[in-house]
């Protein structure tokens, strides 16, 4: 597949590299190419471009940038070139405030979540939440203790879904599919309780799994 990734952090190079490893086509768009000279470096196949490039580029998209410009990065890659596309939502809705005893800020409610206001903002998009309630370094090949770790997804539309699903699959996790994007409101705070150990005693290395009865 053909995949345009919006954004040029951690997460946007981590998921490049795994898209990468699986075959697929890879155009990252940023507004500073040069942030990204050391990662080109070491992976040539993968084209460095504008944000709207990388959105014309995918067939599946990936959003990943800082949570409060999140709709600003989707309006500067141009809404058109996200018409009818998958969009893979890493993003969380984290305020500019400091956390509260290692418990992060949201911006949203918890009757809402970004996932939602990116859905409200850009209908024609199939956005799906996904690897937002995981640190970047795990979300390729993630090796724990106890087998793969769960990767809690949601959107609107079913078959997009599947298609982040097989994604998430290919890059070793299991998939718990949560339902439409309401389920938003209960998968980004997710991202508040993977960073408590981190935030609190420095602990960054673990995952999430749904364990059903044996
Ligand atoms: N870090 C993690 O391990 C992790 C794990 C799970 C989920 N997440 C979530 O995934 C998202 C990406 O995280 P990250 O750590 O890779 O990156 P980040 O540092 O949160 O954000 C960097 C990206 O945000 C873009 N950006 C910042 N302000 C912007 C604006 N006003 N308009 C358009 N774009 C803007 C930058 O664009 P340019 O490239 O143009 O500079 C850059 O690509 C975040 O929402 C984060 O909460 C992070």
């Amino acid at each position: 597949m053909k995949i345009g990734i919006i954004g040029s952090g951690v997460v946007a190079q981590s998921l490049a590299g795994g898209f990468l490893k699986n075959g697929h086509e890879v155009t990252l768009g940023t507004s500073s190419p040069a942030k990204l000279a050391d990662w080109q470096g070491k992976n040539p196949k993968a084209r460095i471009a504008s944000s709207a490039e990388a959105a014309a580029f995918g067939e599946v998209l990936v959003l990943a940038v800082k949570g409060h410009a999140a709709i600003a990065a989707v309006k500067a890659a141009g809404v058109k070139n996200f018409d009818g596309k998958t969009v893979i939502d890493t993003n969380n809705p984290i305020a500019d405030k400091p956390p509260v005893d290692g418990v992060l800020q949201f911006f949203t409610s918890g009757g809402d979540s970004l996932l939602e206001q990116l859905q409200r903002e850009f209908p024609n998009a199939k956005f799906v939440k996904a690897f937002n309630s995981v640190g970047s370094a795990f979300m390729v090949d993630p090796k724990f203790q106890n087998g793969p770790p769960t990767m809690f997804i949601c959107g609107n539309d079913a078959a997009a879904r599947k298609t982040v699903a097989g994604i998430a699959e290919s890059f070793g996790w299991d998939v718990a599919d949560m339902g439409t994007a309401t389920a938003a409101r209960a998968i980004e705070p997710l991202c508040m309780l993977w960073c408590i150990p981190g935030l609190a005693r420095n602990e960054w290395s673990h995952a999430f799994k749904l364990l059903k009865p044996a």
